[in-house]
């Protein structure tokens, strides 16, 4: 019973992706040609895109993680002829429509961060819960790991990016806790780092709303993966490759991705490119946020080409 109950909750999570009625009625996907979700993942907003769209729409679908990608294959599959799945960083959006030909296109679609798939497999060294090596990279053929971080980089630059990525008030606390660690033994795992952080925060925050690791993990993976730069990069080349009349959609999951998403919207609708369609982000409802805690904090904002 317990087990069923457990199994019907991931499915949910799994196949119900982030907001997607919002997503797909701001898109407006009917009649669209070249939808672009820079964030395929499990292709499950691909898959509620293609389906919204008129049959001669096209969907490309892109993400660092060729894991994620092949699922998102047997995903698709029913609007096999429709769809292309490419391992790309989203960064690279331009270079994808140069080899598609697509010289403008009518929708591009974000989905940030990781996912429920990445998060939950120990292997990935996403989570704290659960033991695995300190990876953390989108990307398995990318160089640089959590661990590396971790154990090489000095207790400054720790406690930046720790400060910077995570907004952590225990940074230095938590920084100089790992390099002390690190001068006995390596930090190799997620529960061990975890531990070290539990450790080194005043007793009062380990009892807290959120983890006390969740912070610093948060910061950790933005950090491995250069996700704020890939975003501050992506967005402005995806609003320049949309259509006129054309929609980007981008849905986030914490402050400094959304703080991108705001002000690159705003900068462009000052120069009367874009208008703004959501002028204060559409939030998950109180049902969906029962049933998938991860889309707590989501926040989708939407905007139109107009120049
Ligand atoms: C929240 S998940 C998206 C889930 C997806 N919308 C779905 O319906 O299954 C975010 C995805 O973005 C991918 N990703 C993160 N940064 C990326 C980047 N710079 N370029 C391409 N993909 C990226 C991750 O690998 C992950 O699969």
């Amino acid at each position: 019973m317990v087990v069923t109950k457990f199994l019907d909750k991931m499915e949910k999570v799994y196949h119900y992706p982030v907001m997607w009625q919002e997503v797909i009625d701001s898109l407006k996907l009917i009649d669209r040609e070249v939808i672009i979700d820079c964030t395929a993942g499990l292709g499950s907003h691909a898959y509620k895109m293609i389906q919204a769209s008129e049959k001669n729409s096209f969907l490309i679908g892109l993400d660092k993680d060729s894991q994620s990608l092949k699922e998102a294959y047997w995903k698709l599959k029913p609007f096999e002829g429709r769809f292309v799945l490419l391992q790309e960083d989203f960064i690279n959006l331009d270079k994808v429509c140069q080899e598609f030909d697509i010289k403008k296109a009518d929708v591009f679609f974000f989905d940030l961060g990781i996912s429920t798939y990445q998060l939950t497999n120990p292997q990935r060294g996403f989570s704290f819960l659960s033991e695995g090596a300190l990876d953390m990279r989108i990307n398995k053929d990318n160089f640089l790991t959590a661990f590396d971080l971790v154990n090489n980089l000095s207790e400054r630059e720790l406690v930046k990016i720790f400060k910077k990525f995570g907004e952590e008030r225990y940074s230095r606390r938590i920084a100089h806790a790992a390099v002390t660690h690190r001068q006995k033994s390596l930090i190799s795992t997620t529960t061990q780092l975890a531990e070290i952080i539990e450790k080194s925060v005043p007793v009062k925050s380990r009892f807290g709303r959120i983890h006390p690791a969740t912070r610093v993990f948060q910061a950790l993976r933005i950090a491995v993966n250069r996700e704020l730069e890939a975003l501050k990069i992506a967005l402005p080349k995806a609003i320049n490759l949309l259509k006129k009349g054309g929609r980007i959609g981008v849905i986030s999951f914490h402050s400094l991705e959304d703080r991108i998403v705001k002000h690159t919207f705003k900068n462009f609708a000052s120069q009367n490119l874009l208008k703004i369609i959501t002028k204060k982000p559409k939030r998950p409802t109180e049902e969906e946020k029962r049933i998938n805690s991860a889309s707590r904090s989501a926040k989708l904002r939407i905007a139109e080409k107009i120049g």
